[in-house]
């Protein structure tokens, strides 16, 4: 017995002498890798015999999943963590757990234990299967406990998931990232590159399929440098290639590659598999070669150009959409003019932008930045008007077409439902409740620059 399924039973134990199930909430802010893992944190839970809600006010047990990659992310947080007080006053056995990258960083922990009494436990990003002890030792020991130990060998295979969706699941292939842009604390939080074995991800994606999951996102911080270190020798577009080979109805997205390891094969790969999505995340952050180098991202405008090109040689569809960073240090208006003329020349389908947040422990928060906010945010709403103006023009193409559409939910116009297409593209219809979850096909009638709309055909 591992030492998570031993405290697992004695948590479980203790919470069995209640009358009545202890409800966990798990809350995950920031990106699908913290979602999956929020996901495996209430499937712990679930095994200590615990309810899940989404409701904190009704939970006995709250898990905080948190976000570090930017400061309005941990600001967020801070203030959640505070409106947790009054819960807790009104229920002092309620265990408050915070967890994830912010935690992780230890000037966090330290700030979390001195001003935010109200805490129970805090654990980092490498203490995901500790979690079971850690409750297990605030039940007896009735002292708060911490753990941001880094460890290298957690590539979690034993703790069940409770998905939040039936039919749209992440895919854990790798965790940690090598790559130290110079922005960006990920490195920091989650550790070094390591990558789970073909099998494992094969059979995940196996019995979710036959569960009857239509949509599995790949997840990694650098997902097309998977398999490194792993025998038999493996790459991210071979693991595309036996992910197709999956019998079912299903399709495939992936986030995010990085543009230095998007290969030819790799764009091949996408090409040639008829399961995975004809789209692709490829972070640009900045189209000024003088940034990218500041940024530590090993590759030029040129490249990424050159990768674009080609996939959009091999899938004209293709629709490619982009991360990018306003504002970096030192940034100055001729550097942002390059970043608009590449979204001019790609023509995005859609761009995730930020104005850069300084992060402590990284290399560009040593950095000067004689760049004023006020400019910062200028450039940030002149990007944002040139990308609407991009969409506006681009979404035309797909005017009259029939897309694939996974639907997911209702939209705000009564009787409307919305989904995503297979471009990624956010395709609204009239629909029902019982077309949630399918595959629908939908011919385009209409296009905006955030939305295409249409009639449901079969
Ligand atoms: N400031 C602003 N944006 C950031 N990102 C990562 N770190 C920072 C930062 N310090 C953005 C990058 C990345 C996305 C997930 O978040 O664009 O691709
Ligand atoms: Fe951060 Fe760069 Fe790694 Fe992405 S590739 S997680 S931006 S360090």
């Amino acid at each position: 017995m591992s030492e998570k399924e031993k405290y697992t039973e004695l948590v479980r134990e203790i919470f069995s002498r209640d009358s009545s199930p202890r409800l966990a909430c798990v809350h995950s802010y920031g990106c699908q890798q913290n979602v999956s893992d929020g996901e495996r944190i209430a499937g712990m839970l679930s095994e200590m015999g615990c309810g899940i809600t989404n409701d904190m006010n009704e939970a006995d047990i709250i898990v905080l999943n948190t976000c570090a990659v930017r400061e309005n992310a941990e600001l967020k947080v801070f203030g959640n963590i505070g409106e947790l007080k009054h819960l807790k006053e009104k229920n002092p056995d309620l265990i408050i757990a915070v967890c994830g990258c912010m935690a992780q960083q230890e000037h966090i922990a330290e700030k979390i234990r001195k001003t935010y009494k109200q805490v129970d436990i805090v654990f980092g990003t490498f203490a995901l299967a500790e979690l079971p002890r850690l409750i297990y030792n605030v039940l007896t020991e009735r002292k708060p406990q911490c753990d941001i130990s880094e460890r290298r060998e957690d590539v979690y295979e034993d703790i069940p998931a409770v998905r939040s969706c039936r039919y749209k699941a992440g895919v854990s292939v790798m965790y940690g990232c090598n790559n130290f842009c110079t922005y960006c604390i990920v490195p920091y939080v989650r550790g070094r590159e390591r990558s789970r074995t073909p099998e494992n991800i094969i059979n995940e994606i196996t019995s979710l399929v036959n569960d009857g999951c239509k949509e599995i996102m790949l997840l990694g911080q650098n997902v097309n440098s998977y398999g490194k270190g792993l025998e038999p020798k493996i790459d991210f577009p071979e693991l595309l290639r036996r992910i197709n080979r999956i019998d079912g109805d299903f399709r495939v997205r992936f986030m995010s590659p990085h543009p230095k390891d998007a290969t030819p094969d790799f764009i091949d790969a996408i090409a040639e598999c008829d399961k995975i999505c004809k789209s692709i995340h490829l972070p640009l952050q900045s189209g000024s070669d003088r940034i990218l180098k500041a940024m530590n991202r090993r590759y030029t405008v040129e490249d990424y150009m050159k990768i674009v090109d080609y996939a959009r040689r091999v899938m004209p569809d293709i629709s490619i959409t982009t991360d990018i960073i306003v504002g970096f240090p030192n940034e100055t208006y001729e550097d942002f003019l390059g970043t608009l003329d590449v979204m001019k020349r790609v023509k995005f389908d859609n761009i995730y932008s930020f104005i850069y947040s300084k992060r402590r422990g990284t290399k560009a928060a040593e950095m000067e930045d004689h760049t004023s906010d006020e400019d910062k945010g200028k450039w940030f709403r002149e990007l944002l008007a040139l990308q609407r103006e991009i969409s506006d023009e681009y979404y035309k193409r797909f005017m009259g077409k029939t897309m694939k559409v996974l639907f997911d939910g209702p939209s705000r116009r009564e009787g409307y439902i919305t989904g995503k297409s297979d471009e990624f593209v956010i395709v609204e219809a009239k629909g029902t409740a019982s077309d949630i979850g399918t595959f629908k096909n939908v011919k385009i009638t209409e296009t905006h620059n955030w939305a295409v709309c249409g009639d449901i055909t079969d």
